[in-house]
């Protein structure tokens, strides 16, 4: 997988891609993730990377014209599954949308800021809009980083055990149930006995047990319309 990710702050995504998954999924050469400084497309003398919005509207908008060449360039250079744009109204990013994502080859990403970008790219050339939460941030840098992680960490061979990726909170629809660690008994806490048991059936049963019990507690949304 590719990912090219445009933004006018490339120095915030220094960061998230030079540590733990998303490092070794690089040095592994299962992705590739590409930092772009708009700037470098922007044909002002002074590599203005905002405009004024047309009307009323308070705040600037990232310019067309570097942006739009910025596209235009990469998409001559290969094709995209994507062209995503990152922004508190996009649709709210959940796991299948991931999982779907994670098959992709090539995915560009591109960082709003201000106050967002020109309503045509949205319309004629951004091909999906996916937000991480109704929050506002100030620019879809964490967004998209946030984005890369939970895609690479699903890349084939990027986590060393392949089935944990699986086992992951919202892979079945439910949260995770809950894990524990030595020693068994612990300042007085207990490890609950049938995790000592040996008893995989029992385990099995245990977890998914806890798993059920978790998600009606905490986020009986995700239940509704299933049939348990
Ligand atoms: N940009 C600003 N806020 C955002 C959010 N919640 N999700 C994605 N991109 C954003």
């Amino acid at each position: 997988m590719r990912i090219d990710i445009l933004t006018v702050l490339p120095g915030l995504l220094k960061g998230p891609f030079d540590e733990s998954i998303v490092k070794r999924g690089i040095d592994k050469g299962l992705v590739e993730v590409h930092v772009h400084n708009l700037r470098d497309w922007s044909n002002n003398k002074h590599n203005k990377v905002d405009d004024a919005p047309f009307g009323t509207a308070a705040g600037m908008v990232l310019a067309m014209q570097p942006l739009h060449d910025a596209i235009t360039d990469l998409q001559s250079q290969r094709d995209y599954d994507e062209v995503i744009f990152l922004t508190p109204d996009g649709e709210t990013l959940a796991q299948p949308r991931v999982n779907q994502l994670s098959l992709s080859g090539n995915l560009m990403l591109i960082c709003g800021h201000y106050k967002g970008i020109d309503q045509r790219l949205r319309d004629h050339v951004i091909t999906l809009e996916l937000s991480i939460g109704d929050y506002v941030l100030s620019g879809g840098e964490l967004a998209a980083a946030v984005l890369t992680d939970a895609l690479v960490r699903l890349l084939p061979g990027v986590i060393g055990d392949e089935t944990s990726a699986l086992s992951d909170s919202f892979q079945d629809g439910l949260l995770a149930p809950p894990v524990y660690t030595r020693p068994a008994v612990y300042n007085g806490w207990k490890v609950p006995d049938v995790l000592l048991s040996g008893n995989h059936a029992a385990i099995d049963a245990w977890q998914e047990e806890q798993a059920l019990a978790r998600t009606k507690a905490r986020r009986p949304d995700l239940l509704e319309g299933r049939d348990l």
